[in-house]
Order: structure tokens, then C-alpha cells, then sequence
């Protein structure tokens, strides 16, 4: 594992809230609300080394030099289903990146990624990229991500989770070592469907209630 292009969220609320999260009884509104929350988290990480410079404004008081983000294009990506979970923290924090879907579902067969949607607007190439999904399992689904960001834009990507099996980290710095991966937590292991243990179950079914 590369820890340089690993963030783990080390922070008791964020630990609490994915505790939440995990518990089979929570109800679907919380655990919709638990996933936003800590999206807003991650895209303090997220955005940590973004790029600001210094302009003028003027307070009630005084014409002042004061940093802003610099005027950089970034697109959020949520992976259908589960990622729209995060959308709504990522453009709280960040209100002026635009949403490009990108629809993929695991065959429950053959554990690989399908892709089924793909919406993104024609100056992709100028954008930095943030892929969200809830889960990082086997990483297929990542790497699929990936190479289709990849395939529209040489821009920086930063994949970001809330919950990871090891295996899925692994799968992914394999394939593209460049990427930056987040996560609030890295799991123990996957059991013999692919879904992480201890893990939170399906997140597309908890989110959208299709348990
Ligand atoms: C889940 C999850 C990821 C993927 C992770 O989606 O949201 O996209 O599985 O698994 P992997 O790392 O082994 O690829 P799923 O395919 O269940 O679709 P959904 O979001 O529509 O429920
Ligand atoms: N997808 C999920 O939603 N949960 C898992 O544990 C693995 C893949």
C-alpha cells in the first residue's frame, strides 16, 4: 500500500459517523444524511493542497488582499448509484464544480463493473477530477472509473470512498499508482461475494432503500 497517495481520515467524528453508518437498524434518512456528512469531511482532504490566490475585496471596514481558490475546473464524478450518496456534501463544500454521472453496476456473477452511463460535458480535458463512491471492494469499479476519466482528461484524479477493503486499495494503486485515494476507513478483508467485513452492506440498496 502507498501511503503517500493514501488519505485516511483520522478523526473521531468521522470514525463515529461511519459506526452509524455500518449498524443494519439505521434508518435509511440517517444513514443518507451520515454519508453526506462525511463527504463534507473528505472534501476538506479532498481539497487541501487546492491552489489560492490573493484579491482584493472590500469589508464594511476596508479594502483588504484576502486568498480565494483560483479559478481551476474540477468535476465531481459519482459513480451510480451509490456515489449521488456523496454529491450533495462534495457540492456543499464546493459549489461551483459541476456533476458529471458516470453509471456503472457490479454483475453480481462475475463481480465486474458494467458501465451503463456516461455524461460527461466537452471540456473535461481542462478539469480535475474527484470520483466518488461510498465503497471501495474488489476496485473494479474504481478502475473502470478511472480509465474512463482517463480516457477524457490528463488532469490530477482523486478517488474517494468512505469505506475500503484492503484488496480494492491494492487493485488500484496496482493500476494507476498516480491516483490519489481517500477513504474514512480501511476494513479488514472481503468475504466470498466481494462485499467488505465488516463493512456497512450494500450502500446503493441503504441509500436508495432497494434492500
Ligand atoms: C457498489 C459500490 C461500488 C462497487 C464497489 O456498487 O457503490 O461502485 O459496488 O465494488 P468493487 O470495488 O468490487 O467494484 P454496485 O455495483 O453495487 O452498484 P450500485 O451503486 O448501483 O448499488
Ligand atoms: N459494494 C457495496 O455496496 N458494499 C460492499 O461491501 C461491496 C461492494
Amino acid at each position: 500500500m502507498n501511503k503517500e497517495k493514501l488519505t485516511v481520515l483520522d478523526h473521531p467524528l468521522a470514525k463515529h459517523k461511519l459506526t452509524l453508518m455500518r449498524k443494519k437498524d439505521t434508518p435509511r434518512n440517517v444513514f443518507n444524511a451520515l454519508a453526506n456528512e462525511l463527504s463534507t469531511m473528505l472534501a476538506y482532504e479532498v481539497t487541501k493542497n487546492f491552489e489560492t490566490e490573493d484579491v482584493e475585496i472590500e469589508t464594511p471596514l476596508m479594502k483588504t488582499m484576502q486568498p480565494q481558490l483560483t479559478d481551476k475546473k474540477y468535476a465531481i464524478v459519482p459513480v451510480l448509484r451509490a456515489g449521488l450518496g456523496m454529491v450533495d456534501g462534495f457540492t456543499y463544500m464546493l459549489p461551483n464544480a459541476i456533476v458529471s454521472h458516470l453509471g456503472l453496476y457490479r454483475d453480481p456473477v462475475t463481480k465486474k463493473p458494467v458501465e451503463y452511463y456516461k455524461k460527461f460535458p466537452k471540456d473535461m480535458d481542462e478539469r480535475e477530477v474527484i470520483i466518488v463512491d461510498p465503497m471501495l471492494a474488489t476496485g473494479g469499479s474504481a478502475i473502470d472509473a478511472i480509465k474512463l476519466v482517463r480516457e477524457h482528461t490528463d488532469k490530477p484524479i482523486h478517488l474517494v470512498n468512505i469505506l475500503d477493503a484492503p484488496e480494492g486499495i491494492e487493485a488500484v494503486q496496482k493500476a494507476y499508482p498516480d491516483v490519489h485515494l481517500y477513504t474514512i476507513h480501511i476494513d479488514d478483508k472481503l468475504n466470498d461475494n466481494a462485499y467488505i467485513l465488516p463493512g456497512l452492506g450494500d450502500a446503493g440498496d441503504r441509500i436508495f432503500g432497494t434492500l
